[in-house]
């Protein structure tokens, strides 16, 4: 703001999305507070956090915004996404069924959002590797088919968790 002497140069909105129990607020917790939540609950409408971080001089507000997974919980989707210059799109590497529904999230996100948005894929839970069931390979090759950034992460013990967001912001300034 103006009373810290100039204020933030710019102010990125980005959304999380994917199926429940991802661990998309995990992710955001981890990110904007460095604290990750083991019992956390099933998010209910919509929250968000932002994070400064400082790209090439200029300080860059990234207002991250998660919502629900879950259809019933979820609050009205145009405006969850309207503004929205980046996207998060989780899914779990321990369950099959959250990287099959990719494909609709990816849907829901071209009906919504503007079509030039910077967009990651990201494969949450990497540290469940003894209980895999989605490869790194297959991670990989659908984000180059879907034109998509890819990491894998752990909001429970922060590996690429900054980075996933710093691609995104990045890319967007
Ligand atoms: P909804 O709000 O329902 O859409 O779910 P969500 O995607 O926000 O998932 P949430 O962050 O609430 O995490 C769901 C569960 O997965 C919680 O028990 C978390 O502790 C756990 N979890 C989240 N991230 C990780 C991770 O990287 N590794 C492991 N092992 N567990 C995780
Ligand atoms: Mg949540």
């Amino acid at each position: 703001s103006d009373d810290e002497g100039g204020g933030e140069d710019y102010l990125f909105k980005v959304v999380i999305i994917g199926d429940s129990a991802v661990g998309k607020s995990n992710l955001l917790s981890r990110y904007a507070g460095n604290e990750f939540n083991p019992h956390s609950k099933a998010t209910i409408g919509v929250e968000f956090q932002t994070q400064s971080l400082e790209i090439d001089g200029k300080e860059v507000k990234a207002q991250i915004w998660d919502t629900a997974g879950q259809e019933r919980f979820r609050a009205v989707t145009s405006a969850y996404y309207r503004g929205a210059v980046g996207a998060l799109i989780v899914y779990d590497i321990s369950r099959r069924t959250t990287f099959d529904s990719v494909g609709r999230w990816l849907d829901e996100l071209k009906t919504h959002a503007n079509t030039t948005m910077a967009r990651m894929l990201v494969g949450n839970k990497c540290d469940l590797e003894t209980i895999r069931e989605v490869s790194v390979e297959e991670g990989k090759s659908l984000a180059e088919e879907q034109e998509l950034f890819f990491m894998e992460t752990s909001a429970l013990d922060s590996t690429n968790v900054d980075k996933a967001f710093e691609i995104v912001i990045r890319e967007i300034y």
